[in-house]
């Protein structure tokens, strides 16, 4: 596992520690059926989701970020280990879709978090997360077919990877 070296949240707001009330906002995100589809998951369960988020707070190798925009939070991002990788994953809520917050928010990310290198999946059909991957520096690494899982729905993925620097989109 590389070395964690977490900064200062940059000033612009737009990212802030989570903390437990936000679990709440975050799980009814997850729950959004359309959003599910684009990203080729399952909804967790409440106390599921309950359980993963009291680990994944109390994990030192795990960061996490609420994404806000005007004041509300509209999104979460994080990064955490599978596969003995380290991978990034986010959510908006739809309702703030197409505004370029993801892209954004990956961008600060990424200057919080200087883990390289850093690994992303996305469905080969979830093309506006490879978008905002790729703006942010991200290149392909090939792909695999997923299999249906309690969490996935089967389906070809992209992997992805940041190996250096991040690129400002
Ligand atoms: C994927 C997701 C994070 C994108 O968030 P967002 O804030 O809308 O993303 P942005 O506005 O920053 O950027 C989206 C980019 O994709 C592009 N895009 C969106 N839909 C597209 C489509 N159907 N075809 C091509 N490009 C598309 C947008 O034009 C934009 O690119 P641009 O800035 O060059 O114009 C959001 O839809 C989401 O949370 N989805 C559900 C969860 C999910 O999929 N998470 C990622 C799992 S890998």
């Amino acid at each position: 596992m590389p070395t964690t070296v977490v900064q200062a949240d940059p000033p612009s707001g737009l990212l802030r520690p989570v903390c437990p009330a936000d679990v709440d906002v975050l799980y009814a995100m997850q729950c959004d059926p359309e959003a599910n589809r684009m990203a080729g998951t399952k909804p967790r369960s409440e106390s599921a989701f309950r359980d993963l988020w009291s680990k994944s707070l109390a994990d030192p190798d795990g960061l996490h970020r609420i994404i806000m925009h005007d004041g509300e939070v509209v999104g979460g991002i994080s990064c955490f280990e599978m596969d003995s990788r380290v991978m990034v994953g986010y959510w908006i809520a739809r309702s703030h879709w197409g505004r370029g917050l993801a892209t954004r928010a990956l961008a600060a990310f990424l200057e919080l978090t200087r883990r390289r290198p850093l690994h992303a999946y996305a469905a080969v059909t979830n093309v506006a997360s490879i978008r905002v991957l790729e703006r942010c520096g991200f290149r392909r690494n090939g792909t695999f077919m997923g299999h249906e899982t309690d969490r996935y729905t089967a389906g070809e993925v992209v992997m992805l990877v940041l190996d250096e620097a991040p690129i400002s989109p």
